[in-house]
């Protein structure tokens, strides 16, 4: 039976997935209520539709930096996505590019970057500062030799967040997952079981340089040519500093409530750092897109294009390539389908004032 809605792929989802694995992927830090907050925020925002207009024809494109993009939804990092599928990285950057948009690896992707950048059209890496500097040099290397576009620089994440679900899992990575574009030695501690703590949290704690401020920007700079990217700011204050080092793009982000608990929702930040970025760069949103519907509201808060996460997972987990297809083919429907019935047939017509706050 045709799924209809990402919800029904995420049911679809999770009868093939090991119930430690399925935590790892769903799950949050804490409480989860930055995890919850981030889909409630969607729910709080209301469309408002105009009408009598030509519609007969839309238009999703868009360009990003440069790069020209069929709709504005691009695939966030996710680390080792073989959790979810034996094709992993490798089937979800196939269908990115079968989609015309951009696939965007994980420092932790669990196929290589050769093979990524084979599957992908565009792509892009997602990079954790590693402590060990060698390592990470060799890390952008092999990703620029392999096509990567652009970096990613995560900075919600000096360490991971305490996911209760993954401590309680005692979470390992099984057997035949790793981080294979990552060193081993720099790796090991990841697939070392100790129950009662998630050797995920272990590894970053030991391996994530939690020293890294604003200066140390010129020297990720320095290594690669490539636009540079900071994923995880939701503050104005941030913004503007990005904006001084230089940084040509912004992700608003809390890591899909898996790193702060107690973070602002992401949609309920997207304002204040559009504000603050004042059409200098391009601002990006993710957390909590669970339609096509939560994109155009998101594009009429002023974000260029939204990253999904865990809809993709589900559609790997369910399907591999076909799945994440599948995903990817509803999110454009969907947010097609909106366009029409709001009046706002191309993307330069989703402005603020296409939504508004829920009346209570
Ligand atoms: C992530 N995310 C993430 N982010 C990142 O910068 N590097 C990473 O390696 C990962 N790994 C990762 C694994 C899994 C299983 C999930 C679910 C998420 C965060 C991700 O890029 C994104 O910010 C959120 O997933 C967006 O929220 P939604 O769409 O999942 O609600
Ligand atoms: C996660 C990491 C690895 O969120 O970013 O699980």
């Amino acid at each position: 039976m045709e799924l209809l809605q990402l919800a029904e792929f995420e049911t679809a989802a999770r009868t093939g997935v090991p119930p430690d694995v399925w935590d790892y992927l769903q799950g949050g830090s804490g409480t989860e209520s930055t995890l919850g907050a981030n889909v409630a925020a969607f729910k709080r925002i209301v469309v408002r539709p105009r009408v009598l207009v030509d519609i007969s024809a839309r238009d999703l494109g868009t360009t990003l930096l440069g790069t020209p993009l069929d709709f504005p939804v691009a695939i966030a990092p996710m680390a080792f996505q073989r959790l979810a599928h034996p094709d992993g990285e490798v089937a979800a950057a196939a269908a990115a590019r079968e989609a015309g948009t951009l696939f965007i690896a994980s420092t932790f992707a669990s196929r290589t970057f050769e093979e990524i950048g084979t599957a992908a059209g565009r792509w892009w890496l997602q990079v954790y500062w590693l402590r060990q500097r060698d390592a990470l040099r060799g890390l952008l290397q092999r990703a620029t030799q392999a096509g990567c576009q652009a970096l990613m620089l995560t900075v919600d994440a000096p360490r991971l967040g305490r996911r209760l679900r993954d401590i309680r899992n005692g979470f390992t990575l099984p057997p035949g997952v790793s981080a294979v574009n990552v060193g081993s030695s720099v790796m090991a501690e990841a697939h070392e079981r100790d129950p009662g703590s998630s050797s995920l949290q272990r590894h970053a704690s030991s391996e994530f340089d939690p020293t890294i401020t604003w200066a140390d920007l010129a020297w990720l700079r320095a290594q690669a040519p490539l636009p540079l990217m900071l994923k995880g700011i939701v503050t104005a204050e941030d913004t503007v500093l990005a904006i001084d080092h230089g940084i040509d793009a912004i992700v608003v982000s809390n890591h899909g409530g898996r790193q702060l608990d107690g973070a602002i929702a992401s949609l309920d930040a997207l304002p204040e750092v559009v504000a603050a970025a004042a059409g200098r760069i391009p601002v990006l949103v993710d957390g909590g897109v669970r339609s096509g519907t939560d994109v155009f509201k998101a594009l009429a808060l002023g974000a260029h294009a939204v990253l999904v996460g865990r809809p993709v997972v589900w559609g790997l987990a369910h399907a591999g390539q076909a799945g994440v297809s599948a995903v990817l083919k509803l999110l454009r429907d969907e947010l097609s389908e909106v366009m029409a019935l709001a009046g706002r047939p191309r993307i330069a017509d989703i402005d603020a004032t296409a939504v508004g706050a829920a009346p209570g």
